[in-house]
């Protein structure tokens, strides 16, 4: 099996020919640097010093052919070994995984409808695995290429991986995921990766904020924070931010939780009230970052505060996060690339 060597940090590790620069360092317990494990945000970039790896994925996103090969940079993610390789990348303690990343099976086994385009898919692990609430998993589905990542929206329960998703308008995975998965169907999963876990220990209120697809997280976080009993008093406040009514949802779950209405309160808005699906709405209205500001201006950066959905949004709510001075250590989200 082929050998990565990191001569800076005094490391080696195996990387099978199926496997990924990145993902074979955090099996191994390595902390590699890296956010969305498929190729499109540039994170995981190393450099190869001798030996060769090609890329799982053509062209990915987060990779310049011109500038990143002339400099032997490849993307951890997308980067397989066709033999033993020595590389140069900054190791960081703080990327090594609490629950190795593992690949294995998962068979649906229930699915439920939360909005006209999002639906919950419940998977049994073929060999469980526990997470952390609020990381993802690389889910393949027979026939497309490439996994896609998808957040857990429950709260780490080793067996069982449920991940709310939404339809992308002919998107593979999830046309396939909506139109040909039935109970019973297996996918392949990886996992869990990601930073942008829920810190129990942090004894600050907490912020979740989240549109369209980036629910999922959220709720594996308020799941959590629900069932901990560390600083009873603190308090989460969810924001859920949607184009039309229709796109509104969380609060029927929320509401099934211990604490909801008094430590887990629940915000939304609509945002196109241009749309003849939004006549009728008495809700608020505007986009998530507008609503966190209306509801807690200068005390934002009193929060522990956790975003994800797509990356316009995210690059908002962080905008609007750093002008109102929350510390970025105390911001984790994930870009839904
Ligand atoms: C960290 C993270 C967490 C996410 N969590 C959720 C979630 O909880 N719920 C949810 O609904 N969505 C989530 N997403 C988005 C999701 O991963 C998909 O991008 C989305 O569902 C569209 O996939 P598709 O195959 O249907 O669409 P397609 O249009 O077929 O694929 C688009 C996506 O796949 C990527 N892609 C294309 N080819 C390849 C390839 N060969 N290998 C790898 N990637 C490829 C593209 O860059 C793009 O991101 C998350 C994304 C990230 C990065
Ligand atoms: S983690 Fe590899 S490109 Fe994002």
């Amino acid at each position: 099996m082929p050998q990565i060597t990191i001569p800076s940090a005094n490391i080696s590790f195996e990387c099978d020919e199926h496997d990924t620069v990145l993902r074979a360092a955090l099996r191994a317990g390595l902390g590699m640097p890296y956010e969305c494990n498929v190729g499109s945000c540039g994170n995981c970039r190393f450099e190869v010093l001798s030996g060769e790896v090609v890329h799982e994925r053509e062209n990915p996103p987060g990779w310049n052919e011109q500038r990143d090969k002339a400099k032997n940079r490849y993307l951890g993610c997308q980067a397989r070994p066709l033999g033993d390789c020595s590389i140069k990348v900054p190791m960081r303690p703080e990327y090594k995984s609490q629950f190795l990343p593992a690949r294995t099976t998962g068979k649906l086994v229930a699915v439920e409808d939360i909005t006209h385009d999002i639906r919950e898919f419940r998977f049994e692990l073929t060999e469980p695995n526990g997470f952390l609430p609020g990381q993802y998993a690389l889910l393949a589905v027979p026939g497309v290429e490439g996994g896609r990542a998808y957040s857990m929206a429950n709260a780490g329960e080793p067996g069982r991986w449920d991940f709310q998703i939404r339809r992308v308008p002919n998107g593979q995975t999830t046309s396939a995921l909506f139109d040909k998965l039935k109970p019973g169907d297996e996918v392949g999963l990886d996992g869990p990766y990601g930073m942008a876990y829920f810190r129990d220990e942090s004894p600050r209120d907490v912020l979740c904020m989240a549109g369209g697809s980036g629910l999922s997280p959220m709720i594996s976080i308020a799941r959590a924070f629900s069932a901990s009993t560390t600083s009873p008093d603190r308090k989460l406040h969810f924001i859920y931010g949607g184009r039309t009514p229709r796109d509104i949802c969380g609060e029927s779950i929320l509401k099934s939780l211990p604490g909801f209405g008094t430590r887990i309160l629940y915000h939304c808005a609509v945002s196109d009230t241009a749309h003849p699906d939004s006549a009728g709405w008495s809700g608020r209205t505007g986009f998530v970052p507008d609503l966190a500001v209306e509801l807690f201006d200068d005390t934002l950066a009193n929060f522990e505060i956790y975003f994800a959905g797509p990356p316009p949004m995210a690059d908002a709510i962080m905008k609007m996060a750093i002008t109102h001075k929350a510390p970025v250590g105390q911001l984790h989200f994930d870009k839904f690339y």
